[in-house]
């Protein structure tokens, strides 16, 4: 099964992501780690994506319809994907589509987490994230350690107040005509309330799919 999760910054698309991968036993696909493992390693596409990133700035279609070339036709993703934030512009949409379509292959689900804006900035505005595992915390002040690993928390640059307004917007202007787009291409955005516990909103995104277990 192939699901693409849509929704805005702080949404919760990477913690859902990480539940329905869990509960479905298939990867998760998160456009955002993959870049920010190239930065981290210096990498030309790393080098390239950095700058938009740090704005808050979407990377240019070519470099993102790449990522998803590699990983679509690997063998990890023979049984299905969880697509992370990977979908963020109408051209992306098209392209894996047609992507899909030459391995025999479709989109079989979109989910759209809803959170008000509110609710988005306080989320992202106390987020820390250990520069080791990568695992986000709430409300832990920078320097201090991780639980996991004992890795630094530190806060992505993205998170600073100007990076955080940009991708509202950019959110806005250029992700969410995606939700039209499929809904003109006859595939159901299925809708999910994200402002709730993580695992009631777990919950909503496998009843909305149609997975036992989900409830509420
Ligand atoms: P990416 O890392 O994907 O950033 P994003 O979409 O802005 O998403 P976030 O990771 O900030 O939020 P999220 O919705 O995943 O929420 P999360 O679960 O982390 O992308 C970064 C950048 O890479 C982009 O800006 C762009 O430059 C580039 N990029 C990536 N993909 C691209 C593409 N396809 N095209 C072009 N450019 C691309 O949760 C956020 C916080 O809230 C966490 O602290 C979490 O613990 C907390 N939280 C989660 N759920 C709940 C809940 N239910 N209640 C309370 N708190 C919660």
């Amino acid at each position: 099964m192939i699901i693409v999760l849509l929704g805005p910054p702080g949404a919760g698309k990477g913690t859902q992501a990480d539940q329905l991968a869990a509960r479905l036993g298939i990867p998760k696909i998160a456009t955002g780690d993959v870049l920010r493992s190239a930065v981290r390693d210096g990498t030309k596409r790393g080098l390239e994506a950095k700058a938009y990133m740090d704005r808050g700035d979407l990377v240019p279609d070519s470099v993102i319809l790449g990522i998803l070339q590699d990983v679509m036709t690997s063998p990890a993703t023979a049984k299905g994907a969880i697509l992370d934030g990977a979908v963020r512009t109408v051209p992306q949409a098209e392209g894996v589509g047609m992507m899909l379509a030459e391995i025999g292959k479709k989109v079989d689900r979109v989910l759209l987490f809803d959170v008000d804006d509110d609710e988005l900035v306080k989320r992202l505005s106390t987020r820390t994230v250990c520069d080791g595992c990568q695992t986000p915390y709430m409300g832990r002040e920078p320097g201090s350690a991780c639980e996991k690993c004992g890795g630094k928390l530190v806060r992505r640059k993205d998170d600073e107040p100007d990076a955080i307004r940009n991708r509202l917007e950019v959110y806005r202007t250029q992700t969410a005509p995606v939700i039209d787009w499929y809904d003109d291409h006859k595939m159901k955005v299925l809708r999910i309330d994200a402002d709730a516990p993580v695992d009631v909103v777990t919950g909503r995104a496998l009843e909305a799919i149609g997975e036992e277990g989900g409830g509420k």
